[in-house]
């Protein structure tokens, strides 16, 4: 594979969670009875059947198991999706498998029936170092749990990542720098750093509406931000996306196959894919609710309801947007053989000019530090 080859992903999801967290927006849901592994097992290995089906022949370079919690399904459930996979399509002989696993104690208990199963990285859901804050993101782990979880994960996997979130209430560039800097303490060579995003229909958007969470203003989260990648960078983790960081080779493959613009399976309650078939590129999603997901995998084979091709104008568009959150940026020959046009090229010189985005000399384009601050807006200026 060559050094931006996007790779074949399969992404997986686990609908479930032990709690709610109140900033939290992603198909996730609290059941109080706990799912049944083994119905669940086979209608994910049907589902993994039905896509092996219409992408045949593929190399899987990553798969990946999001949630939700996947930290809460059975190694067996994990051991019995991965098999299906590696029963349909080849898979590369460095393939990543990636667990998302929340640092509670009871979780952490089933790494090394993971690691059997074949996982080889591990992102953790650890968000703060510390306990007040924890509370407050309503997390059901504390510092001392999120510490020993990361040393029993890097005993276990080959490969550890694990998310934090800033831009947390009454955050002072301070407090977040010194946290930032004891993570590091303990990081492998991945970190994902998300700023706190107040999300519509959580509990977090509610009390920001009052006036009961009140949340950095623009110009602090942009100094949180800018210390965030000064740090990182400083310790040998430059940020490759927007909110990822990594030591040089050590980047999340997988995320990669996203942003690269690859070819990717999504499979289970909302999951989303993309998928290129004879007729060109489709954009896939499976129902949401997790029972009703079931019910359909379980009746018509897939739990599809979503497959939209899309037009070459759409593909242009979301490879600008997946691309441009690289360090590395997007390839402009690709973006014309996917779109079947060229960007605006006075569009692309005002925003050259403006130092916001740049031209590298084998035909990249990439957002410069001004640019990256506000890239949405530069997306919206070059889309169709
Ligand atoms: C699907 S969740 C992950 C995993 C796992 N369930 C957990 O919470 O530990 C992926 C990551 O997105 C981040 N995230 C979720 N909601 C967010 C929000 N509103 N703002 C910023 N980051 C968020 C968190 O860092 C979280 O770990
Ligand atoms: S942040 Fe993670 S644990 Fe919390 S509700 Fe979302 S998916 Fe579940």
């Amino acid at each position: 594979m060559s050094a931006t080859e996007p790779g074949f992903g399969i992404y997986l999801h686990w609908p479930f969670c032990a709690a709610k967290c109140p900033y939290c927006d992603f198909n996730s849901h609290v059941r109080h009875d706990p799912p049944d592994q083994a119905r669940w097992a086979r209608a994910l290995t049907a589902a993994i059947a039905h896509d092996a089906a219409l992408v045949p022949g593929r190399t899987v370079t990553s798969v990946f198991l999001g949630g939700g919690t996947p930290s809460l399904m059975a190694p067996t459930t994990v051991g019995a999706v991965i098999d299906a996979i590696a029963g349909h399509w080849r898979l590369a002989s460095d393939v990543e498998i990636t667990l998302e696993a929340n640092p509670s104690s009871v979780e952490a208990e089933r790494f090394r029936g993971y690691r059997a199963a074949g996982v080889n990285r591990v992102s953790l859901g650890v968000q703060a170092l510390n306990d007040a804050d924890l509370k407050s993101l309503g997390r059901l782990h504390n510092v001392e749990e999120a510490l020993k979880a990361i040393g029993l994960a890097r005993a276990t996997f080959p490969r550890l990542s694990f998310d934090l979130i800033y831009a947390r209430p009454k955050q002072t560039v301070e407090a977040w720098t010194a946290e930032l800097r004891h993570a590091l303490d303990f990081a492998a060579d991945h970190l994902s750093v998300y700023q706190l995003t107040i999300e519509e229909g959580t509990r977090f958007a509610d009390l920001h509406r009052l006036g009961k969470l009140i949340t950095p203003d623009e110009d602090t989260a942009a100094d949180l931000y800018e210390a965030t990648r000064g740090l990182l960078e400083a310790a040998g983790m430059p940020a490759y996306e927007v909110s990822n960081h990594a030591v040089p080779g050590a980047e999340c493959r997988h995320n990669l196959v996203y942003w690269r613009y690859g070819e990717y399976v999504g499979i289970g309650p909302g999951a989303h894919g993309r998928l290129v078939l004879g007729d060109g590129r489709h954009a896939t999603a499976d129902e949401k609710v997790p029972e009703r997901w079931l019910q359909r995998v379980e009746t018509q084979g897939h739990g599809r309801i979503v497959d939209d091709l899309l037009t070459l104008d759409e593909q242009g568009d979301e490879y600008l947007l997946m691309g441009l959150r690289l360090a590395e940026g997007l390839d402009l020959a690709r973006f014309e053989t996917i779109s079947g046009r060229a960007l605006d090229p006075s569009r692309l010189a005002d925003l050259t000019g403006h130092g916001l985005v740049e031209t590298t000399p084998d035909g990249r384009l990439r957002a410069t530090p001004a640019g990256f601050a506000i890239l949405d807006a530069i997306v919206a200026d070059l889309a169709a």
